[in-house]
């Protein structure tokens, strides 16, 4: 009898550390989210640093708090819009916005992704030769994936390009 109640207790108690174990694992998964230390994608990184170089933030902030002086907030954006949506509006903001001051961003198809500034992307921790070889080949692997996700739509015609790597980061904010 006080055998069996103690491997019952045991379980209990080793069902509860599961259990919190199981909790902190989740809220370090919730804080990451939101201090940019999750786990991005190269093509993200690369699109991040597009939005960047384009000057997005001069009209957006990435989140609602930042959003002043009339800049539109673009918190939670990432899956409320199909990649094939993002692209054909990125071409021509005016097909969802007829009066929108927001400019064309097509020439971004005519840019190809390129080492150089993968290189500049991951230069906070610098890499050798090889691994950005290997880093060049995962980033044009998601590339090719998402442009031909984005091609499934007959009505866009989408290029690899800097605008494929910008439309991961759109589609990644949270
Ligand atoms: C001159 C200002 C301006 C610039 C520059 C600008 N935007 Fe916008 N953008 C807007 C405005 C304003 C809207 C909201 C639509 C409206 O009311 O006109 C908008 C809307 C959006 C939306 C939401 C579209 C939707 O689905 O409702 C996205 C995404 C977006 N912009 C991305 C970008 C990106 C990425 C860049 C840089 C490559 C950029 N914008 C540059 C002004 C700008």
């Amino acid at each position: 009898m006080y055998k069996s109640n103690f491997t019952y207790n045991m379980s209990l108690f080793i069902f509860g550390i599961l259990l919190i174990s199981l909790n902190l694992n989740s809220s370090t998964v919730e804080i990451s989210k939101y201090n940019g230390n999750n786990t991005k994608t190269l093509l993200v990184k690369y699109g991040e640093q597009v939005f960047e170089n384009e000057k997005c933030y001069k009209c957006h902030a990435l989140n609602d708090e930042d959003a002043k002086w009339g800049k539109k907030s673009l918190e939670a954006f990432g899956g409320k819009r199909t990649s094939a949506m993002i692209s054909a509006f990125l071409d021509n903001p005016k097909i969802l916005y007829p009066k929108t001051r927001m400019p064309s961003f097509a020439q971004l198809q005519h840019e190809q992704l390129n080492k150089n500034t993968l290189k500049t992307v991951l230069s906070e921790d610098p890499i050798s030769d090889t691994e950005l070889e290997i880093a060049w080949k995962t980033i044009n692997k998601q590339a090719d994936e998402l442009t031909k996700t984005i091609n499934l739509d007959k009505a866009v015609e989408h290029k690899k390009s800097s605008q494929t790597a910008l439309i991961a980061f759109l589609q990644s904010l949270p």
